[in-house]
């Protein structure tokens, strides 16, 4: 449709369609044959109104929504097709490791072509718009949600986020095999008060800017056709009611002008901050902050009709986001094809594809960070005639998605690592022997949330005899073995929202195990499934390798195994910092400097006396199979001004014996500003694959836009003087080379 065509439609709704297309429903309103099968007791709209819904969520299944939209255009008094959201987090038919794993990749282009896997097999399944990415900055591992973003930085963040809004988006919309990001949740969700789900955010405006917004702005930059608010409340003010991030910043600093929607029920859970009381009073301030559509919950439904018949809001106000719904809609091609891309046959054969499984596959290796790998003990080799014992829940179980998995399509088609490994070298000398239950009736999530635990009761070891025969016997597959493969972690659904930890440790009953094993073995290697840091202290200083696996997906046993035994060496690098405790948290790499720290490191940061300054594995650390000397580290000029770039380069040598990746990274540090401002921040990273023997110079451009930060005045600008550059391995790095900016 042209604009025209679009402004003569709007003018020729009535009130009760404007109203549909700004309320999102459920799909629960539709039985299984598509059809409105009238309200049920959660909801409050009768056939008609649902019949004018402008979008729903939680619809799965091309046939079904090829069936509630036939019914929905033959309804609705202009016929307007509805758009179909979904939480597609990390994959659709095929599940890749979850947006953390892929963070640690260090690679956009990684993340883009599984977001672009995704749409692909999304949009013929007949979803329209995923709420992703997530682009919340994490430094909190108490957060249930890390796994969902791309770990503490921002800069590192800012590039995930648009690759993904890329993959998904393609350049038109309107193409086959594209969905529409919905990048989220604006703003700083992640920032909750130690890790609190849905606590207090309380951010500065300089932090908000020069943190905790960019990503978010780069997302929008790079064309994501939505963006989500957050429930959060930032200073005491909600987001979804925040006019200040959501219209001064979004739509008139950044310019954007695509559909923003609230998170699920994100207006009413207003209410919860003690801001509005009413449904109308809700309605009003999150028309004012120009929240286009609804998600759920149906203030908009139940507050709007009274506001305009008072004159409190106006119609251009309801317009303005009705409009916007409709220009997704024309986005997505929905007025010449209601049904897009929606393809059952399609949708079906990509079930398995063969292309997108070897991603998933290439992605474990490339997302996987080795943090530990004393005496070389890795990768493992099936044929010296060593007995490996691989020990712990994840030799046998399946469910290694992490949390947001669609994964109820893959139960029967998924390997184990057991299964993996003994497919692999059939005449291996192995033993495969899970020694316990993923969790045990004395872990605290049990005992303080019994409800939850009632959704993993089938996980839950409550036989105490059973759990001490089972480590015993696993302990003496140990005792007779050479080395052991510990494969061990969180339970997989212990992750994603609604799952902050007080405690970030392994279950209780695994570590038991791995106690029990250490005693007898001491060529322990571990294979750690986790959604977030945890505490692994005990566990690194007993192993002898420990391999942080996250939730690798639908190949998770697979490319274990081809990392395990060196047919892929791993390359992933933290972003996120594992903390020696929990006590540590929040932790990250970029810490503002200050004194009187209790230990003379160079490290200005203040501490505890009970516990290390830095943290246990610090952001942009890993290891692979082969090491490298990092020398001849340049600057192309030893002054930088305005309009003109510098050039830092290095020379990075292979010395170990075999080809190798390394993510080289590049930081800089402003010592002194207006305002204080980090020991280090991440201003570029490359990947680049390097021979045995062979050196690589990698160069990096640094303008005065880099060195740029929101001074006391709030201005954003670079000031003459010295800037520190770090180009190395990881943030751990000391040396630098300097220029003065002029
Ligand atoms: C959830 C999440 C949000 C998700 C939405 C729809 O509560 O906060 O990330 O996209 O609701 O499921």
């Amino acid at each position: 449709m042209t604009e025209k065509q679009l402004k003569e439609l709007l003018a020729d709704l009535s009130f009760q369609e404007k109203l549909g297309e700004i309320q999102q429903i459920t799909g629960a309103y539709f039985g299984d044959s598509g059809i409105v099968t009238g309200t049920d007791e959660d909801h409050i709209l009768n056939e008609d109104e649902v019949n004018m819904s402008g979008s729903v969520i939680n619809v799965v299944g091309a046939a079904k929504i090829r069936e509630v939209q036939e019914e929905h255009i033959k309804n609705h008094p202009h016929h307007i097709p509805m758009v179909f959201m979904l939480d597609i987090i990390h994959g659709f038919a095929t599940s890749f490791p979850t947006p953390l794993a892929q963070s640690c990749s260090f690679e956009p282009e990684l993340v883009e072509a599984i977001a672009h896997e995704t749409a692909r097999e999304a949009s013929v399944s007949g979803q329209h718009v995923t709420f992703s990415p997530m682009v919340d900055i994490c430094r909190d591992a108490r957060w249930g949600r890390v796994m969902e973003s791309y770990g503490e930085d921002p800069y590192l963040t800012s590039k995930m986020g648009a690759a993904a809004v890329k993959g998904y988006q393609g350049d038109d919309l309107s193409k086959e095999g594209t969905i529409a990001a919905c990048v989220k949740h604006l703003a700083a969700y992640g920032m909750v008060e130690a890790g609190r789900e849905y606590g207090t955010v309380d951010t500065s405006e300089r932090f908000l800017r020069q943190y905790y917004l960019p990503a978010y702005k780069e997302a929008c930059d790079a064309g994501s056709a939505l963006l989500m608010s957050a429930f959060t409340a930032n200073g005491g003010v909600p987001a979804t009611a925040d006019k200040h991030v959501m219209v001064d910043i979004l739509r008139d600093e950044w310019g954007f002008d695509g559909a923003v929607i609230t998170d699920y029920g994100s207006t009413r859970t207003m209410k919860s901050h003690g801001v509005p009381e009413t449904d109308a009073q809700v309605a009003k301030l999150a028309l004012e902050a120009q929240i286009d559509i609804e998600m759920c919950l149906y203030c908009y439904h139940n507050g709007l009709p009274e506001l305009l018949e008072k004159g409190e809001i106006t119609m251009e106000q309801i317009d303005r986001a009705v409009y916007r719904v409709l220009q997704l809609k024309n986005k997505l091609g929905l007025f010449e094809n209601p049904y897009r891309y929606t393809d059952e046959q399609k949708a079906y054969e990509l079930k398995n594809n063969p292309e997108a499984l070897a991603l998933a596959r290439e992605s474990v290796s490339r997302t996987v960070v080795l943090l530990k790998n004393e005496e070389k003990i890795l990768p493992l080799n099936a044929n010296d005639n060593k007995k490996i014992a691989f020990i712990g829940p994840y030799v046998e179980e399946w469910d290694m998605y992490g949390g947001w998995s669609i994964r109820n399509q893959h139960k029967i088609d998924v390997k184990n690592i057991h299964t993996a490994v003994s497919e692999r070298y059939p005449d291996g000398d192995f033993v495969f022997n899970d020694g316990c239950m993923l969790l045990g009736d004395d872990e605290e999530m049990v005992k303080f949330s019994p409800k939850r635990a009632q959704l993993y009761k089938e996980y839950i070891e409550t036989d105490h005899k059973s759990r001490k025969e089972r480590i015993a016997k696993a302990v003496e597959d140990a005792k007779n073995a050479d080395t052991v493969v510990m494969c061990i972690g969180e339970h997989t659904k212990i992750g994603g929202e609604l799952s902050s930890r007080a405690n970030i440790v392994i279950p209780k009953i695994q570590k038991e195990l791995f106690d029990a094993v250490a005693e007898v073995n001491d060529n322990i290697i571990v294979v750690l499934f986790n959604h977030r840091p945890l505490d692994i202290s005990d566990i690194a200083e007993k192993a002898k390798a420990v391999i942080v696996a996250w939730f690798p997906g639908i190949m998770a046993a697979d490319g274990i195994t081809d990392v395990l035994f060196g047919d892929k060496a791993p390359t992933g690098r933290l972003t996120m910092c594992f903390p020696h405790t929990v006590g540590q948290c929040p932790i990250y790499y970029a810490q503002l400097p200050t004194d009187h720290s209790p230990v003379t490191e160079d490290y200005y940061v203040t501490g505890f006396i009970d516990c290390p300054l830095t943290p246990l594995y610090s952001f942009g650390e890993g290891l692979t199979y082969t090491e490298f000397e990092y020398s001849n580290i340049k600057l192309s000029k030893d002054t930088l001004s305005e309009g003109e770039t510098l050039i830092a380069s290095v020379d990075v040598k292979n010395i170990g014996d075999r080809d190798g990746v390394e993510t080289v990274q590049l930081y800089i540090r402003d010592p002194y500003a207006a305002v204080s401002r980090p020991l280090k921040e991440l201003k570029g990273f490359k990947k680049v694959a390097i021979k045995k023997g062979e050196t690589v110079t990698v160069e990096f451009q640094l303008t005065t836009e880099d060195m740029k930060f929101y001074n006391v005045e709030l201005e954003y600008i670079w000031e003459p003087g010295e800037i520190q550059v770090f180009i190395g391995p990881n943030s751990t790095i000391k040396e630098h080379i300097d220029f003065k900016l002029v």
